[in-house]
This record gives C-alpha cells, sequence and structure tokens, in this order.
C-alpha cells in the first residue's frame, strides 16, 4: 500500500493543508479526517498518559475509602473515585478512536512502558491528604484540563468538558474537607498543614519540567493539542492557590513565596526536579505498590472479560 495517499486518493501534501487549515481555523479535527501520524502518535500518547492517571490516581484515597470518618466522608470519597474510574474510561474511548487498543495500553501501563502522572506515587498517610489532593492535585488538574477542553482533537475535547465539571466538584469537596478541619482542633490543624507541606512540591511538578526542558511543548502547541507551556500554567495554579491558602489559614513550605508588584503574579522558589526525575523513573515511595495493585486488578478482572466475549460472541451467532 501506498502510505503517502489516503484512500480518497488525495496527494498527502493537499491532506496536509487541509489538516493545517483545520488546526489555523480552530477547527476540530475527528477521528476519520486524515492527521499525520506524529499528531495521531502524540495524541495516543498524551490521552493514553491521562486515562492511566485517572486510573491509578484511583488508588491513593481508594486507600482511606474503609476508614472514612463518617458515613458523609465516605459518600463523597466514595463518588469522587468512582468519577475517576468514568475518567479513565472516557479517555481510553478517545484513544480507541485513534486507532489505540485499550487492551494494549493496559499491557504497556503494567508493563511500565507507559506512564501515568508522577503525583499518585507519593502515599496518603492522613485524612487530611484526601481534603488536599482533592484541592491541590485535582485543582493542579483543573489548571492543566480547561485548556483542553478546546484541544484541537474533537473526542479528547468533548472528554475534557465532562471530566472539568467533575474535577471542580472533586476540588470543592476537598476545600471543604481542610475547612472544616480548619475549624476543629488543633491537631487536625497541625494535620492539614503537615499534609499541605507534603503535597505542595508535588502538585508544581504535575505540570512538567520546565519549559525549556520540554522539547514537545513547541509541536504541541502548534497543532492545538497544548494550549500553554507548563511553566504557564504552573504560574496561574500558583497565584490561584494562594487566596485560597490564606482563607484556609495554611501556608506553603516556599520562603521565596511573594507578591511581585511588577509582574502581578507570585514569584516562587524552584521545585526539586531531581527528586521529579526520580519519581518518574520509577523511584517514588508508592511506584511498585501501584503497578503491583493494577496488575492484580487486571488479572482478577479476567473472568469477567472472558464472559463478556463469551456473552458478545453467543449474542452474534445468535444474530446471524
Ligand atoms: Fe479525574
Ligand atoms: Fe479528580
Amino acid at each position: 500500500m501506498n502510505t503517502s495517499h489516503d484512500i480518497s486518493g488525495a496527494p498527502e501534501e493537499a491532506l496536509l493543508q487541509e489538516f493545517d487549515h483545520t488546526i489555523d481555523a480552530g477547527q476540530r479535527v475527528e477521528p476519520r479526517d486524515w492527521m499525520p501520524d506524529g499528531y495521531r502518535k502524540t495524541l495516543i500518547r498524551q490521552i493514553a498518559q491521562h486515562a492511566h492517571s485517572e486510573i491509578i490516581g484511583m488508588q491513593p484515597e481508594g486507600n482511606w475509602l474503609t476508614r472514612a470518618p463518617s458515613l458523609r466522608r465516605k459518600a463523597i470519597l466514595m463518588a469522587k473515585v468512582q468519577d475517576e474510574a468514568g475518567h479513565g474510561l472516557y479517555l481510553y474511548s478517545a484513544a480507541e478512536t485513534l486507532g489505540a487498543d485499550r487492551s494494549d495500553l493496559t499491557e504497556k501501563l503494567i508493563e511500565g512502558k507507559q506512564k501515568y502522572s508522577s503525583i499518585f506515587n507519593y502515599p496518603t498517610l492522613t485524612y487530611a491528604d484526601v481534603g488536599t489532593i482533592g484541592w491541590l492535585v485535582d485543582g493542579a488538574a483543573i489548571c492543566n484540563q480547561v485548556p483542553l477542553c478546546r484541544s484541537s482533537f474533537g473526542p479528547y475535547a468533548r472528554a475534557m468538558i465532562r471530566v472539568c465539571k467533575e474535577e471542580s466538584f472533586h476540588q470543592r469537596q476537598g476545600f471543604e474537607l481542610l475547612t472544616k478541619m480548619m475549624r476543629g482542633t488543633d491537631e487536625q490543624r497541625a494535620m492539614v498543614q503537615e499534609s499541605v507541606n507534603r503535597w505542595w512540591w508535588p502538585a508544581l511538578m504535575m505540570f512538567g519540567p520546565p519549559d525549556d526542558e520540554s522539547p514537545n511543548t513547541e509541536q504541541s502547541m502548534k497543532w492545538g493539542i497544548k494550549r500553554h507551556t507548563n511553566d504557564e500554567l504552573r504560574q496561574r495554579f500558583v497565584d490561584m492557590s494562594i487566596p485560597q491558602a490564606k482563607a484556609l489559614g495554611v501556608t506553603f513550605p516556599d520562603p521565596d513565596l511573594k507578591w511581585n508588584a511588577n509582574r502581578k503574579s507570585h514569584d516562587f522558589g524552584e521545585p526539586d526536579w531531581s527528586e521529579f526525575l526520580a519519581v518518574v523513573k520509577g523511584n517514588g515511595t508508592s511506584n511498585i505498590e501501584r503497578i503491583a495493585n493494577r496488575r492484580a486488578a487486571h488479572e482478577d478482572g479476567a473472568w469477567v472479560r472472558e464472559a463478556a466475549m463469551a456473552f458478545a460472541a453467543r449474542d452474534k451467532k445468535a444474530a446471524s
């Protein structure tokens, strides 16, 4: 097969021109449209990594489901963790519209061949972490994901609209939990501050490495897959979080954090990028546990997949 032609027989150059025009006009690329291989591959990698993050992200908070302090807290946490499963499913479906195979993506995750957000390799040590994750981790996810609602790839953009609505509930439930704890005892306030101290820097690292060390950003921005650079989003998150921290009565563990009147933004310190790289490479506290749990869940679910396939095959036979 001549790969420089699609089934309609149009030469690749003309197809590329049409694709560029769609991107430049701010219109959406849909699954059946022609797209350059690099665009498809970049999107599959990004959407898969996002889907994996949603699914692995169920674990740190899932850890506290059986020990929630009240029925109300348990109901909220269960709803939140289930939402994350839903986000993973929308995203795997979006990746499938690009020709990816979901079981192949899962295989790559549990073989360590595809990444997920390094934030989920930190352990949840207290119930305050449930609140801090909602507030800061889901908060950072919202900063990252709101611009993706305008992603040039239609199915991804549409999935993000629904995901972002749910993420804002996640952030609010976290903030509400922390507010309640800050109005409680001295021990509860100390628990919140200790939790914020642990999560602040990892939350800043969620935006990825600094712009000058992020080689794919430029191309992704040209393609409309990415709308802002890592550093722009990190700055936005810092500026957004500071008044919220004041309202809560907590501080962030960064002596360099201060208002810069010239920039009309906050200056802040440099995250420890060597820690970031170590966690990305698999040496975080919880990397091994997260993947082992995911692998066990996948293996335990084999009978469900087999039953579903057998049912579908029987159905198909009956219909023919
Ligand atoms: Fe999510
Ligand atoms: Fe979330």
